[in-house]
């Protein structure tokens, strides 16, 4: 039977990178993206070049009409995997905005609450969810107060869609990245702190998107639908570093 998998903000990054693995694993990828039509296209046009079948569709997750359209356009959908990227404000508390900093955290929430919602009509028995969180929802970092609390609030929601959705077969997990070699991160990539990075992780080196895509492949076409509601660190072991 045809397998269809959803990826918020596929347009680059670690959406594109987990399009092309769930393409590989033989879903039908419908591949979101916001605004940038051209790299959605090269990512349908690289899982079609690998065998696979996509396609792109434009949506805002973030508004429920869009979002509303984007789910029930698919003709059924087996995995969920969400995503977008909503650039956060880095600054202290002291000089955040009440609107950046509500932005940010509205952002994350209206990102994934509209097409869960909806995903859930359309899911069954063997459904499968992956939010990606970050590594920020569990750690302090200056300038950090918007991601992470932005962030820790999804894995709260997704724990609640864990519990809500399992009556009906549904798993729903997160995984939570730590620095990942994409263009969201390209900014703060300095030589230096690239080297920093890689020396305090267990692997003494930064993720690419392809590495988060892998664990995402797995969660949703492995054999792990006995787990669900848990959040999996994709850091390289940076969590189990002290320093
Ligand atoms: N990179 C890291 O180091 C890192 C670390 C931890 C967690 N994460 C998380 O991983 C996820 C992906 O990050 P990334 O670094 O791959 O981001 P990225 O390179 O900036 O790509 C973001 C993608 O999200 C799409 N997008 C943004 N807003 C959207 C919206 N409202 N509706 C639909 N699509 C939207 C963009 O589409 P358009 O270009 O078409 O607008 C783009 O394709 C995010 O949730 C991020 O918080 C990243």
């Amino acid at each position: 039977m045809e397998r269809f998998a959803l990826v918020t903000g596929a347009g680059r990054g670690i959406g594109a990178a987990t399009a092309c693995e769930l393409g590989r694993r033989g879903y039908q990828v419908i591949v979101n993206y916001r605004s940038d039509e051209q790299s959605a296209a090269t990512v349908v046009q690289r899982i079609e070049a690998a065998g696979g079948t996509a396609r792109a569709v434009q949506a805002d997750v973030c508004d429920p009409q869009q979002a509303e359209r984007l789910v029930t356009g698919c003709p059924r959908l087996d995995a969920l995997v969400c995503n977008a990227n909503i650039p956060p404000p880095f600054a202290p508390l002291a000089g955040m905005s009440w609107e950046d900093f509500s932005g940010k955290v509205i952002g994350e929430l209206a990102a994934v609450f509209h097409v869960t919602r909806q995903a859930l009509t359309l899911m069954g028995a063997g459904g499968r969810i992956v939010y990606v969180s970050s590594l920020s929802s569990v750690l302090t970092r200056p300038g950090a107060i918007a991601h992470a609390s932005a962030k820790a609030a999804l894995d709260a929601f997704a724990r609640h869609v864990a519990a809500e959705a399992g009556a009906s077969g549904t798993s729903v997990n997160v995984v939570a990245p730590g620095a990942v070699r994409t263009e969201a991160s390209a900014s703060m990539r300095t030589p230096e702190v690239e080297r920093a990075l890689a020396e305090h992780s267990v692997l003494g080196r930064m993720l690419d998107p392809e590495d988060v895509a892998a664990v995402i492949g797995s969660l949703v076409d492995g054999g792990f639908g006995a787990v669900t509601g848990v959040r999996i660190p994709v850091d390289g072991g940076k969590s189990v570093m002290s320093g």
